[in-house]
């Protein structure tokens, strides 16, 4: 292929000089790691989320400056933290909304379209307690099963900055998060049960967050 006088590259070019002149080992480490990077997550979810569904765009660029906000506390998972950030609620797209359960269909786009780093996967799967909300959806098991939860602190810190972002990226008290989601859905909703269920675990993430990183990060008074 070329474009004037000058040879032009694709990416499947370049990938394929790649895979013959070098290491393959090498190569797929970088891309691993490239799809972690949270330069890598921001474009995935702009290209996502900004047009069909603004809001929720503006919510996710709002968590990913919270988890910046943190990466002190978090050391070499802070990038990690706001990648997963960025892609925590890509499955809220209706076109990757295959069970409903966003976090659940978030985290096997990122396995199966984009292959990205398994704890990045297991992030976006669980984040706010997806857990109780697959419950009540019938789905804890496959949802368990497909990914095994992420490490206490991250997943913590993940729910932290979930819950205390408003649904327009702005810093908001949990309490007012939660109120916020009971009122968006009522109070018969599934999902406003599964929020219900999950307070005590979303106040203690916060409350965790805010002890370890009282200088930092935002405290549920002070969100
Ligand atoms: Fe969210």
């Amino acid at each position: 292929m070329t474009c004037g006088h000058r040879p032009c590259q694709t990416a499947s070019d370049v990938s394929r000089r790649h895979a013959a002149s070098v290491n393959v080992p090498w190569l797929m480490s970088n891309l691993v790691l490239m799809r972690t990077s949270p330069t890598w997550a921001k474009g995935l979810a702009r290209m996502l989320l900004e047009v069909p569904l603004p809001r929720r765009w503006a919510h996710v660029q709002g968590v990913a400056a919270r988890a910046r906000s943190i990466a002190p506390t978090l050391g070499p998972d802070a990038a990690l933290l706001e990648a997963a950030a960025w892609l925590h609620d890509i499955g809220y797209l209706p076109e990757l909304a295959g069970t409903g359960l966003h976090q659940l269909d978030g985290a096997r786009y990122l396995r199966d379209a984009e292959h990205a780093e398994s704890m990045l996967c297991r992030l976006v799967a669980h984040h706010s307690c997806a857990v109780i909300e697959a419950e009540e959806r019938g789905l804890a098991e496959i949802l368990c099963r497909e990914f095994r939860s992420a490490p206490l602190a991250l997943a913590s810190a993940l729910t932290f900055c979930d819950m205390t972002t408003s649904p327009d990226g702005k810093p908001v008290h949990v309490e007012w998060r939660l109120a916020e989601i009971h009122n968006r859905y009522g109070s018969e909703h599934l999902v406003s049960r599964s929020i219900h269920r999950a307070t005590p675990m979303i106040l203690d993430a916060v409350d965790q967050l805010h002890a370890k990183a009282a200088p930092t990060a935002s405290s549920r008074c002070n969100a």
